[in-house]
């Protein structure tokens, strides 16, 4: 089901691309994206999408996404799926796979995390 209801002005951006990089202090028992170089990922990312000729995609940094352990990680939207991103191939797979393809990298998407209460 779709969040975007038929009466809503039309999508500013097709994609909408969060990139973690939120940045604990060293030895913090969750880690962070940002130790884990998301900060580098994100400015690919950015640069990538532009010369892949991605339209209407933005690429944001964000803090912290809750999702510290499984980091680094991104949301895209609107579909809201989760990726691990671990080096430029993964990011290369992402914007070419799922943001110009339409499809979805199986290898690299994160699983819901458990309910909570
Ligand atoms: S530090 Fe990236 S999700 Fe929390």
């Amino acid at each position: 089901m779709s969040a975007h209801r038929a009466d809503d002005p039309p999508l500013y951006f097709d994609f909408h691309v969060f990139v973690c990089v939120n940045r604990r202090p060293d030895g913090h028992p969750k880690g962070s994206c940002a130790a884990r170089g998301s900060e580098r990922l994100r400015d690919y990312m950015k640069v990538r999408a532009k010369q892949l000729g991605v339209p209407r995609a933005r690429v944001n940094a964000a803090a912290c996404l809750d999702r510290c352990e499984v980091g680094p990680c991104i949301v895209v939207y609107p579909e809201g799926i989760w990726y691990n991103v671990q080096n430029e191939t993964d990011v290369d797979e992402v914007l070419q796979t799922h943001l110009l393809g339409g499809g979805r990298v199986t290898r690299l998407m994160l699983d819901l995390p458990p309910a909570r209460d």
